[in-house]
C-alpha cells in the first residue's frame, strides 16, 4: 500500500481535513484536561531542520512526547546532510530507524525526493513553496473563533510565499475565497502550484481592496528564510503592504488577524494590529501543537472514530 505523506495541503481531501479538525478538538481537550493519550508509545519521529525554527520544532517535539513517543532532532550542521550525503540515501537510512519524518528544507523538490525514498510517512514542516501544517493550524484557529470557514473570505497581504501558496491550495480544498494582494514583481504563480481553477481566489493591486469585507486578514514576513539577500530591495517594494488599523477597518468588523510568526512589528504589520483585539496569533501558534498531534496520529494509525 502506498505510504501517505503530507507534503503539500492538497495531499489531503476535505474529508480528511474535517476528520483531522474533529480529532484535534478531542486531542486538545484531553491535553487540557491533563489526561494521558499515548497512542504513539514506542514510535519515533525524526525532525530534520535545514532552516531555523521555534514553533515547528517545539510543537512537533512536545507533541510527539505527549503522544507517548520520542522525537529526534537533526540539522544540517551536525549531520551528514550538510556534507553532501544524497537526500535519497538519507531517506533510506532515516526511514529504517524511525516511524515518521518531519522535514523543514529549501526547495519542495528536496522533500519530494526524500518522500519517494522513505519507508515511513513524511511531513512538510516548511519548504520554500509550502507550509501546510501552519495553514492547518490557522484553519483550526479560525473555526474555533468563528465557526465554519467554507464560503468565507481570507485576505492575504504581502509576499507570494510558502504561506500564500498554501492558502491558495487550502481555498480550493476547503472551499473558501482568498483575496490576494502582493507588490508588483512579487505576484502569485498559481499554475506552478497546481491551481488551474480561478474561482477560489482573486488578485487585487491595492491591499485595502483585498481586505474589504474579509473575514480573516493574514500576512507574513516580507523576506522568507533563504531569501535574505533580497532583504533591502524587498523592504522598499513591500512598504505599502503593512497591515495597519485602516486596512483592518476595511475588513468585516468581526474579522480576525493572523500571522504565522515570527513577526516584524512596523514592517508587515503594526503593533496596534498584531497586539490588538482582532489578533489571534498566540492561539494560532498553540494550535500547531494540537493539529500536528492529530496529523501524526492519523499518518501512523489512520482514523480513530470512537471515544
Ligand atoms: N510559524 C512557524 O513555522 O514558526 P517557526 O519558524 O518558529 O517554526
Ligand atoms: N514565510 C516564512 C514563514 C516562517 C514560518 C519563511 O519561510 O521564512
Amino acid at each position: 500500500m502506498a505510504i501517505k505523506h503530507f507534503l503539500q495541503f492538497r495531499d489531503f481531501t476535505r474529508d480528511e481535513f474535517e476528520y483531522l479538525l474533529w480529532r484535534t478538538r478531542w486531542i486538545k481537550n484531553e491535553f487540557k484536561s491533563y489526561r494521558k493519550h499515548w497512542p504513539l508509545c514506542d514510535r519515533t519521529l525524526v525532525m530534520i531542520f535545514e532552516k531555523a525554527s521555534t514553533r515547528t520544532r517545539l510543537s512537533f517535539e512536545a507533541g510527539m512526547h505527549q503522544l507517548g513517543g520520542t522525537a529526534i532532532y537533526l540539522n544540517t550542521r551536525d549531520s551528514q546532510l550538510g556534507r553532501g550525503e544524497p537526500v535519497e540515501d538519507a531517506a533510506q537510512v532515516i526511514s529504517r530507524m524511525s516511524d515518521l519524518v518531519m522535514i523543514r528544507t529549501f526547495e519542495q523538490e528536496i522533500i519530494e525526493r526524500f518522500a519517494a525514498n522513505s519507508r515511513v510517512p513524511v511531513i512538510n514542516g516548511l519548504t520554500n513553496e509550502y507550509h501546510p501544517c501552519q495553514i492547518l493550524a490557522d484553519i483550526c484557529t479560525y473555526i474555533e473563533h468563528r465557526g465554519c470557514i467554507q464560503g468565507k473570505t481570507v485576505a492575504w497581504v504581502g509576499d507570494a510565499n510558502n504561506m500564500c501558496n498554501t492558502w491558495l491550495q487550502a481555498a480550493e480544498v476547503m472551499d473558501f475565497k482568498l483575496n490576494v494582494s502582493t507588490p508588483p514583481g512579487y505576484e502569485i504563480k498559481p499554475e506552478l502550484i497546481g491551481i488551474v481553477d480561478r474561482s477560489h481566489f482573486e488578485v487585487f493591486a491595492d491591499p485595502r481592496d483585498a481586505c474589504r469585507g474579509a473575514d480573516l486578514v493574514n500576512t507574513d514576513v516580507w523576506t522568507s528564510m533563504g531569501f535574505e539577500a533580497e532583504n533591502e530591495v524587498r523592504r522598499e517594494a513591500f512598504a505599502s503592504w503593512c497591515v495597519d488599523g485602516p486596512m483592518m477597518r476595511e475588513a468585516h468588523r468581526d474579522a480576525l488577524f493572523m500571522h504565522c510568526l515570527p513577526a516584524h512589528r512596523g514592517e508587515e504589520v503594526t503593533a496596534e494590529v498584531i497586539d490588538g483585539p482582532q489578533s489571534v496569533v498566540w492561539d494560532e501558534a498553540e494550535n500547531r501543537l494540537h493539529v500536528q498531534k492529530a496529523l501524526m496520529e492519523y499518518l501512523l494509525l489512520g482514523r480513530i472514530e470512537t471515544k
